[in-house]
């Protein structure tokens, strides 16, 4: 595997690819690589001929407060995992290499990102937004792949490159859980056991209300209710926000019509843990 870490070698072999027909799946991470993400690289691996990683824990996306300083760096380790699953190039860019100097231009859906997350982080879908915008830019591949778990962020990278023509594929992979349903991030990392244990929570909420819709419930409300009651069972955790949204518009449902997402967000002790379900009503 090739590890770059600046954005003219990223171009160069670009550019040899190219000239030799191949195609390039990409599969932008911040790094703390774990099977949900080499699930993305599977898939990847279905949609072109090489299939490309990034590493970059991008300071734009974090608010203050956040755990940018924190948040897990082990190039090492993501390097060896990313190999062993096939990754053709591991690009790693430096904070100065994508940002030599602060970004004058902003890449805001104000539509997208009003609601759920984009309520409780200020100004991070615009850092998401900005900086899949330069990894797109960068890399050039025919595919993005990201996982469906971050559904918010997939629906606002979507639009975006809709929006601004650009000649990328975009694929959204469902989300990859453990065995007890709680699905893998990154963050799981921060919980302790016991905290480990209460996240489920998560996954039990969304369940119970899927289980609602599939018995007949369909007003929004109530399945609102389902999740923040299950959600509140759990005293480790601190429910953020409990939605049922239109998929696509990420707008709030009155009435659950033929497809629901369901999403949330809590604090499981200090982490901060999202999940969502998508629900198709027969
Ligand atoms: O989902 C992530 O890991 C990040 O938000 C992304 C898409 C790599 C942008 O930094």
């Amino acid at each position: 595997m090739l590890l770059l870490t600046t954005i003219t070698g990223v171009r160069a072999r670009r550019r040899d690819l190219r000239l030799q027909g191949r195609t390039v799946a990409l599969v932008p991470t911040m790094g703390a690589i774990h099977e949900g993400h080499l699930c993305l690289v599977d898939r990847a691996r279905e949609l072109a001929d090489e299939v490309w990683a990034t590493v970059f824990v991008n300071p734009t996306q974090f608010g203050p407060g956040e755990d940018f300083a924190h948040y897990p760096r082990d190039l090492e380790h993501d390097r060896a995992l990313l190999a062993g699953r096939g990754v053709a190039l591991l690009f790693a860019p430096s904070d100065k290499e994508i940002y030599p100097r602060p970004s004058a231009t902003v890449v805001d859906l104000p539509e997208l990102t009003a609601g759920l997350c984009g309520t409780f982080r200020p100004g991070h879908f615009r850092g998401v937004a900005l900086v899949v915008t330069k990894l797109l830019s960068i890399a050039q591949p025919e595919w993005a792949v990201f996982g469906a778990k971050d559904w918010q962020q997939a629906a606002v990278i979507r639009r975006l490159v809709e929006d601004l023509n650009l000649p990328v594929r975009i694929e959204v992979a469902p989300t990859v859980r453990e065995a007890d349903g709680l699905a893998m991030s990154s963050r799981n990392a921060y919980l302790d056991p016991d905290e480990r244990r209460a996240a489920t929570v998560l996954i039990r909420a969304l369940r119970a209300a899927e289980t609602a819709i599939t018995s007949g419930e369909r007003d929004g409300e109530a399945i609102r209710r389902v999740l923040t009651e299950v959600v509140a069972s759990e005293p480790r955790a601190q429910l953020q926000y409990a939605a049922v949204v239109d998929p696509d518009t990420l707008q709030e449902l009155a009435r659950i019509g033929r497809l629901a997402l369901l999403a949330l967000a809590a604090h499981v002790g200090a982490t901060r843990l999202i999940d969502n379900l998508l629900v198709e009503v027969p």
